[in-house]
């Protein structure tokens, strides 16, 4: 299953992947966290998309095109992937579609999950996550036993650098402008499906791989 999950910063795009990687043993590759990682380790792409990332603005699509590329022609892509945070504008899909004909294989499903703007910033403001395992929690709405620590690994706790107030209205303008259209784009091929992304999280979960089929 070749699937785009397609959704607003904060829609649980994330969280939902990380159950599918389990359900359906397939790899989440998401664009974000591939540049976070750049950041972190201070190679000269992730100098590069430092800061634009802070900016809340969208890296290169030239940039973000070779590192999906990359990725998909590893071994485990074979059976399948979820793209997370790709596509984010027009020309991303329409390359997109073009590396996976060339590729003869292209998308099963773009699955939106939907969630109204008022939740979405209490959600992207009270995220945190583990800086060791990556283990994602919300200050609000799933917190981990001990404040700053991670249940899991005891690793401590981060917010990340886009999740301030500012940043994220940005991204959010950045949304709507740039990837809220992909929404139309895979609807016209005939491949687009939406969930609402409100409740808690194995809630939609059941919606996601019920859409899923
Ligand atoms: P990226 O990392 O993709 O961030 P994003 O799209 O802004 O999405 P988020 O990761 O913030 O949200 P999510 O939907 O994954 O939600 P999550 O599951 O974490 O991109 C970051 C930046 O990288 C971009 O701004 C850009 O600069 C760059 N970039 C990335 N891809 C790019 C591309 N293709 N082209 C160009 N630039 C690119 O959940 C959020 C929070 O809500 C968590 O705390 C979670 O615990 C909580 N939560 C989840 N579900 C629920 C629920 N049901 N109820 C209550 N809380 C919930
Ligand atoms: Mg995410």
């Amino acid at each position: 299953m070749r699937i785009v999950l397609l959704g607003a910063p904060g829609a649980g795009k994330g969280t939902q992947a990380k159950k599918l990687i389990e359900k359906y043993a397939i790899p989440q590759i998401s664009t974000g966290d591939i540049l976070r990682k750049a950041v972190a380790d201070g190679t000269p792409l992730g100098k590069e998309a430092k800061a634009v990332m802070d900016r809340g603005e969208l890296v290169p699509d030239k940039i973000v095109l070779g590192l999906v590329e990359e990725r998909l022609q590893q071994d485990d892509c074979k059976n399948g992937y979820i793209l997370d945070g790709f596509p984010r504008n027009t020309a991303q899909a329409e390359a997109l579609d073009t590396m996976l004909a060339s590729m003869g294989a292209p998308l099963t499903i773009a699955l939106s999950v939907d969630v109204d703007k008022d939740d979405l910033m209490k959600r992207l403001t009270g995220r945190r996550t583990c800086r060791n395992c990556q283990q994602m929690y919300n200050v609000y709405f799933s917190p981990s036993g001990k404040e700053g620590v991670c249940d899991k690994c005891s690793g401590e706790l981060i917010q990340r650098n886009d999740d301030k107030e500012e940043t994220i209205k940005k991204r959010l303008d950045v949304y709507e402008a740039q990837t809220a259209p992909l929404i139309d784009y895979y609807g016209k091929k005939g491949i687009l499906k939406s969930v609402s992304g409100v409740g808690s999280i194995d809630e939609i979960f059941v919606r996601v791989c019920a859409a899923l089929g």
